[in-house]
């Protein structure tokens, strides 16, 4: 394991995220006490759900406001219709979104409308750099070691793009679409590049299931073909387990 990456192992997962919850709220705090909006890259799968529910919880308890929170989500998928169950921007309304105070004008999720895709995306880009860049990056791992979307032979320098999605990826999310014949076969992601970019980043991973990829990413070589192996390079990154996505480390 390097220095710049380092692993905090929780005995569970609710620990983890109550930990890492107060860290962002008084990080959020501080730079709205510095008197400019905090910038939160967010993201989806079933990891971050208890973090969300404690940046809920935070919020309904009065310590923690996102009236002055700018968020960028690092993905979607591409071509599913306006307000389709799986669809991240449904994902992010129904679990976060929808209990808290942002500002609708302040989130922003890559467009999965298939038109325009490269001018989307550098406008995306354009976005995140005029919000004076991400103060705070959020990251799950797939089973193929990417973080959002970046699948195997993802360049380190990649920006928000459309990426084809590996197999193993879509096999995962079969069973929430109900089949893999359901499941995009593209996604708009953030690239390895602006992911990097971010000061602050944490990786959340729970389970077993997750720990040789946590592993081969913390541990590994640094490589595009587990992009999760890049925050080994990175000034501000930490990986936070809980004991079983820790257990071969
Ligand atoms: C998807 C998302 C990733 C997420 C991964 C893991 O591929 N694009 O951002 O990290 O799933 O999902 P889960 O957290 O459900 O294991």
């Amino acid at each position: 394991m390097t220095e710049s990456a380092p692993a905090r192992i929780f005995p569970d997962r609710t620990e983890a995220c109550r930990i890492l919850a107060a860290e962002v709220a008084e990080l959020v705090r501080s730079i709205n006490n510095a008197g400019r909006p905090a910038v939160l890259g967010l993201a989806t799968g079933r990891t971050p759900l208890p973090f969300y529910a404690e940046l809920i919880r935070l919020h309904q308890a009065g310590e923690l406001s996102f009236a002055n929170v700018i968020s960028f989500n690092l993905d979607e998928y591409l071509g599913l219709s306006h307000g389709h169950p799986e669809s991240y921007r449904t994902f992010m309304e129904r679990e976060l979104f929808s209990h808290v105070d942002m500002r609708p004008e302040n989130i922003n999720i890559p467009n999965g409308n298939p038109d325009d895709i490269s001018a989307r995306c550098a406008a995306y880009e354009k976005a995140i750099r005029d919000a004076g860049g991400i103060d705070f990056q959020l990251l799950g791992i797939g089973r193929t070691g990417h973080i959002g979307f970046n699948e195997p032979g993802s360049p380190r320098d990649s920006r928000t793009r459309q990426v084809e999605l590996d197999p193993i990826t879509r096999e995962d999310a079969a069973p929430s679409f109900g089949g893999l014949e359901h499941v995009p076969t593209h996604a708009i992601s953030m690239g390895c590049g602006t992911i990097l970019e971010a000061r602050k980043i944490a990786l959340l991973a729970w389970g077993d299931g997750k720990a040789s990829i946590v592993k081969e990413a913390l541990t590994g070589p640094i490589t595009d073909q587990v992009s999760a192996s890049f925050l080994q390079e990175h000034p501000d990154a930490t990986f936070y387990l809980d004991a079983e996505a820790g257990s071969e480390l």
